[in-house]
C-alpha cells in the first residue's frame, strides 16, 4: 500500500485531554467535547501543536474510558460523532494534530464480543478474550494461574456460563483480548483505520506492551503483589510481531504512534522506536515518575531529586542514536507533579521551574490539562469519596492493619483522582468548569489557582508554559541539540546543556527552598550569556561574569552561551 509521509511528531508537544474534566459545554456537570470545542484556541494560544484525548468512546467507566464498550463511537455524555469531527475539523483548521487513544490490551466486559465471548466455547467470539478451565484442589476450585490483576484481587473471574476463567491484568471489568487471535488483530486494524478515516492523525496506544502474552500463563513471582504475573504479560513473545501488522496500517495514512509502556526499560523502548523496522514512535516510560516511590505512587518514599536526575538522563542519554523521548511530569495516572516534585510553599516558584525543567529536555513534551495552571492534589476525607478503582482497591486489600490516617494519607500521595478533579477555569462558581455541579470534586483552591486570573497574571504559571513551549519551538539547539548532564551528585540543583551547530544552552534547575549558588561551567562565566528565561524578575538577576550563581527557591535560569 503506498504510503504517506509522517509528520514531524519531534517538533512537536502535545496536550492531553482528560475530557471529562476539561470543560463542561451543555451544562451537566460533565466534562464533554462541546467544551473542548469552546477551548480549542486556548489549547492552540498555550503554543501546542496537537491533542491527546483519553479515551472518549462509550464506556461503563468502571477504568473511566479504559473499559471501551465501543470502539466507533462517542460516550454520550461526551456527545456524539458529529460533535467529534467539528472537534477535530476546527482542530485542524488551527493547526492542532489530534491523537486518539487506542485501548486494545483489553475491552470492557459490557463490549458485545465479550458479552457473546461468554455465552460458549463455540460462537464467532468464544476465542476474543483469555479464557482458561479452573484447576482444582479436591473440591476447590482455583484460577489457572497465581496472578494478581494491576487493579482488583485475581487477574482471574470465572464466568459462570462458560464455566471457565478470563484474564484481566487490570480491573475485572476489563478481560484482556487475545491477541494471539488473527481476528482479534483484525478488529484493532479496522478501528484504526475508522478514525483515521475520518481524519485522526494518530493514536497513544495503551499499555501496547502487554498485548502479547506468554499463553502457557505460568505462575508469577509469587512476593510481587499486583504485579507477579508482568514478566509473562509485558513485552512479550509476538509483541513486536503484532506492532508491525498495525504499524502497516497506522503507516500507510502516515499516522504517529505513540506507546505506553509501563514496566519497559530502555533496551526495550529502543526496540520498539529506532531503527529500520520501528514499531512505534515514542514510548511512554514511567521511570522518571517514580522519584518518590518504588514502582508505583502508592508505595512512597520522599523525594529524591538524585533518582530523578537518574533517571532523566538515562532517558536522554539512552535516546541519544537514533530514539527520541516522549517528556511528561503529568497525565491522568499521576498525582500532580507541584505537589510530588515541587512544593506548595513555592507553588509558583516550582510549577514553572518544573515546566522548563522536562520541556526543553530533547523530546517530543506532553502537557497534561491543568498543569499549565499549577492545579495541585486534592485530599478527600474519606476513601469513599473516591472513585479510582486503583485507588479504591489499594485502600481496601493493602496495609488493612494500619490506622485510617496513614492509608488515607497513602491515598492522598497515591491517588490518580488528584489529576482527575474539574479544570479550574475562573473563580467564578465550581471554578468555571460548569453551571451545574460536577460530577467530581472541585479541588477548593480553585480561587487562586484558574486559567482566568493566571491569565490576567505575565508571571502565573499559564504564561511561563507558554513561554517555554514558544522557546523551545524557536530555537534549534533546544529541539535538535544534544544533552548533557552537569552537577550530577548535586542534591539541590539539575542542571543540563543542549548543544547544536557550536550554540550551547545551560538549563539551570533549582530543586532547594533555600537560596542557594551553583557554580557555572567555565564557558558560562562571561557577560556576553544570554538570560533567554528566568522564573523571578530578569533584570536584577542577569548573571554578572561572576564564578558563582546565585538562585532563588525553585528558580530556573536558562543561559545561552556568549561569545569569549
Ligand atoms: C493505562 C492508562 C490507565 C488505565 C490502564 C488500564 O495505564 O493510562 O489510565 O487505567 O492503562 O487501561
Amino acid at each position: 500500500m503506498e504510503k504517506i509521509r509522517q509528520f514531524d511528531f519531534r517538533k512537536m508537544s502535545f496536550y492531553q485531554i482528560w475530557v471529562r474534566s476539561f470543560r463542561d459545554g451543555n451544562g451537566d456537570g460533565i466534562g464533554d467535547l462541546y467544551g473542548v470545542y469552546e477551548r480549542l484556541e486556548y489549547i492552540r494560544d498555550l503554543g501546542v501543536d496537537g491533542i491527546w484525548f483519553s479515551p472518549i468512546f462509550p464506556s461503563p467507566n468502571a477504568d473511566y474510558g479504559y473499559d471501551i464498550s465501543d470502539y466507533r463511537n462517542i460516550h454520550p455524555d461526551y456527545g456524539t460523532l458529529e460533535q467529534f469531527r467539528k472537534v477535530l475539523d476546527r482542530a485542524h483548521a488551527l493547526g492542532l494534530k489530534v491523537l486518539l487513544d487506542l485501548v486494545i490490551n483489553h475491552t470492557s466486559d459490557e463490549h458485545p464480543w465479550f458479552i457473546e465471548s461468554c455465552k460458549g466455547k463455540d460462537n464467532p467470539y468464544s476465542d476474543y478474550y483469555i479464557w482458561r478451565d479452573p484447576r482444582f484442589d479436591g473440591e476447590d476450585r482455583l484460577p489457572p494461574n497465581n496472578w494478581y490483576s494491576q487493579f482488583e484481587g485475581l487477574a482471574w473471574e470465572y464466568c459462570e456460563t462458560r464455566k471457565q476463567y478470563y484474564l484481566h491484568v487490570f480491573a475485572r471489568k476489563q478481560p484482556d483480548l487475545n491477541m494471539d487471535n488473527p481476528k482479534v488483530r483484525e478488529e484493532v486494524k479496522s478501528i484504526m483505520r475508522f478514525w483515521l478515516d475520518m481524519g485522526v492523525d494518530g493514536f497513544r496506544e495503551d499499555v501496547i506492551t502487554y498485548i502479547s502474552k506468554d499463553m502457557r500463563l505460568p505462575d508469577g513471582i509469587p512476593f510481587l503483589p499486583a504485579i507477579n504475573g508482568l514478566p509473562f504479560y509485558n513485552e512479550g513473545p509476538n509483541l513486536h510481531r503484532y506492532l508491525r501488522e498495525f504499524r502497516e496500517t497506522a503507516l500507510s495514512y502516515g499516522a504517529v504512534q505513540i506507546g505506553e509502556a509501563p514496566f519497559t526499560g530502555i533496551k526495550g523502548a529502543r526496540r520498539l522506536i529506532t531503527g529500520r523496522d520501528r514499531v512505534l514512535d515514542l514510548v511512554i516510560q514511567f521511570e522518571t515518575m517514580t522519584a518518590d516511590c518504588f514502582f508505583t505512587e502508592y508505595v512512597h518514599h520522599p523525594f529524591s531529586l538524585r533518582k530523578l536526575k537518574r533517571a532523566f538522563s538515562r532517558w536522554q542519554y539512552g535516546m541519544k542514536k537514533g530514539g527520541w523521548n516522549a517528556l511528561y511530569l503529568e497525565n491522568h495516572d499521576h498525582p500532580r507533579v507541584i505537589d510530588r516534585y515541587g512544593s506548595r510553599k513555592y507553588w509558583r516558584e516550582s510549577g514553572t521551574m518544573l515546566a522548563a525543567c522536562f520541556i526543553l529536555q530533547r523530546g517530543t513534551p506532553f502537557i497534561y490539562q491543568g498543569q499549565e495552571l499549577g492545579m495541585t492534589n486534592i485530599r478527600l476525607h474519606s476513601i469513599g469519596q473516591y472513585l479510582d478503582v486503583a485507588s479504591v482497591n489499594a485502600y481496601h486489600r493493602f496495609h488493612l492493619k494500619e490506622p485510617v490516617r496513614r492509608r488515607m494519607r497513602r491515598i492522598h500521595l497515591s491517588s490518580r483522582d488528584s489529576a482527575r478533579t474539574p479544570v479550574q477555569w475562573s473563580p467564578a462558581r465550581y471554578a468555571g468548569f460548569s453551571v451545574h455541579k460536577p460530577w467530581f470534586y472541585v479541588n477548593p483552591n480553585y480561587k487562586t489557582v484558574n486559567a482566568a486570573d493566571e491569565e490576567a497574571d505575565p508571571g502565573s504559571i499559564l504564561h511561563f508554559y507558554r513561554k517555554c513551549l514558544k522557546l523551545r519551538k524557536s530555537c534549534k539547539t533546544l529541539l535538535w541539540g544534544s544533552y548533557r548532564e552537569y552537577a550530577r551528585s548535586s542534591r539541590r540543583v539539575y542542571v543540563y546543556e543542549r548543544e547544536y551547530e557550536k550554540e550551547r544552552i545551560l538549563v539551570i534547575c533549582s530543586f532547594s527552598r533555600h537560596r542557594i549558588s551553583y557554580r557555572l561551567p567555565k564557558i558560562y562565566r562571561n557577560s556576553n550569556n544570554k538570560l533567554l528565561l528566568d522564573n523571578y524578575p530578569a533584570e536584577e538577576r542577569l548573571p554578572d561574569g561572576k564564578r558563582e550563581l546565585r538562585l532563588q527557591p525553585y528558580e530556573v535560569k536558562v543561559l545561552k552561551a556568549g561569545c569569549l
